[in-house]
């Protein structure tokens, strides 16, 4: 195939069907040069503010605001601290601010260029201000291209807690351009390969396969399968949320891996593992759960584990005790009366949610144990 052919073959729409808040996600390599046309084929005009962060604004903002100012577009840019530090009422309060003093009306728009810390602050800002002003997605990470961009979930942390302040507001566009991950860290790229797994385990098992067979060709980056991956990630994503926008049932299984996943992350301080890495772990082990309390076959386990050390990462508990796990997975979103609710495969592609019971939790991480487990976690601490 030649260039120009892999480059074509790697642009996808996806829409999520929200009636009249729909939206699309267009993914192409180089779009982010043509946001200036995207955002004017809108019908947006005036004030734009770019909320990004010194790493990502460094390469990436001169581009997208020549595109935006080329269309007519009166930009601003709006810089936060990196990191997750940055997804703060600090941040929030600073973004108002530079709206007001900006004069931003409610036709005024915000983009949000950076991973899903800038993405969830940016739109939760944009729902707030002057009761919510349209806003469109610009991610430059995996996690944030496959899955925080999508969806509507805005927000920031509070000092007890992650995510817990936020609203449900859907962007008006989401424009993914996957050559921003050639900059992307490696550590970081491989980890939104574990949200990526997980869009095959709960809905389709040919995505499955298809990770199965083309993980080097990803790896390597590789358009034309970065391209399908990142837009079947999108329709599974905007199929579910399109089910269940507010996360009353259905969207609870996006959250697959993550009830042991969250809980690790907790436990080490969210220094240790990042994200992704954290929700691989938690795949493999609710599945071995899941196999345990004879939900699924030993395969849906195996080939879960094998697919998530191809990606290079992490699948093995680290050293806890089963009482700081089980304590710690109490502060999962999912818990409901007092229940921890988990999302537990029946086999590659078909999850289904079901409340733990604390002694068969017990027996299970007591087996682990006795197999040989904890295997050191693959990562070093987050750099
Ligand atoms: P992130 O936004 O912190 O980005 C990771 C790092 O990569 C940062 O240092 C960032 O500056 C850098 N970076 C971003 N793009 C880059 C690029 N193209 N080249 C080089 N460096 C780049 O982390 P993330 O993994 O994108 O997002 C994690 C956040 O997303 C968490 O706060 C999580 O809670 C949230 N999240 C939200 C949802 C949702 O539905 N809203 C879903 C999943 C995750
Ligand atoms: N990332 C989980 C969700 O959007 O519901």
């Amino acid at each position: 195939m030649t260039n120009t052919h892999a480059l074509q073959a790697a642009a996808h729409c996806v829409t999520v069907p929200l009636g009249d808040r729909s939206y699309d996600i267009r993914i192409k390599p180089g779009i982010l040069g043509e946001i200036g046309s995207c955002l004017s084929a809108l019908g947006i005009k005036g004030k734009v503010g770019v909320v990004t962060n010194p790493v990502v604004g460094r390469r990436y903002a001169p581009g997208v605001l020549r595109s935006l100012r080329a269309a007519g577009l009166d930009v601003s840019t709006i810089v936060l601290p990196d990191g997750e530090r940055a997804k703060s009422l600090h941040s929030v309060s600073a973004i108002l601010d530079a709206l007001i003093r900006a004069r931003f009306e409610r036709g005024s728009v915000l983009v949000a260029l950076g991973g899903g810390v800038i993405g969830d602050v940016t739109g939760f800002a944009a729902s707030i201000y002057m009761r919510g002003i349209p806003f469109v997605q610009v991610p430059t990470t995996l996690v944030a291209q496959v899955d925080s961009s999508v969806g509507g979930k805005t927000g920031v942390n509070h000092p007890l807690g992650k995510n817990l302040i936020g609203t449900f507001s859907q962007p008006r566009l989401v424009l993914v351009d996957p050559t921003t991950l050639r900059t992307l860290p490696p550590r970081e790229r491989v980890a939104g390969l574990a949200e990526v797994i997980k869009y095959g385990v709960i809905a389709d098992q040919t995505f499955f396969a298809y990770l199965e067979q083309h993980m080097d060709r990803l790896l390597k980056l590789e358009a034309e399968p970065v391209g399908h991956v990142i837009a079947r990630s999108c329709e599974i994503k905007a199929s579910v949320v399109a089910q269940d926008e507010r996360e009353s049932d259905l969207r609870r299984i996006l959250n697959y891996g993550h009830t042991i996943g969250h809980a690790l992350e907790s436990l080490g301080g969210y220094r240790k593992l990042i994200h992704g890495e954290a929700v691989a772990i938690g795949m493999v082990q609710e599945a071995g759960l899941a196999r345990h309390l004879g939900r699924c076959a030993p395969d849906v386990v195996e080939r879960q584990r094998a697919l998530v050390r191809r990606a290079g990462l992490p699948d093995a508990l680290p050293e806890t005790t089963f009482a700081r796990l089980w304590t710690a997975m109490q502060h999962d979103k999912k818990v409901a009366q007092g229940r921890v609710y988990c999302v537990l495969p029946e086999r590659i592609g078909k999850v289904v949610i079901q409340p733990l019971e604390r002694e068969a939790c017990r027996q299970w991480f007591d087996q682990q144990r006795r197999r040989g487990e904890p295997a050191r976690p693959r990562s070093g601490p987050r750099a």
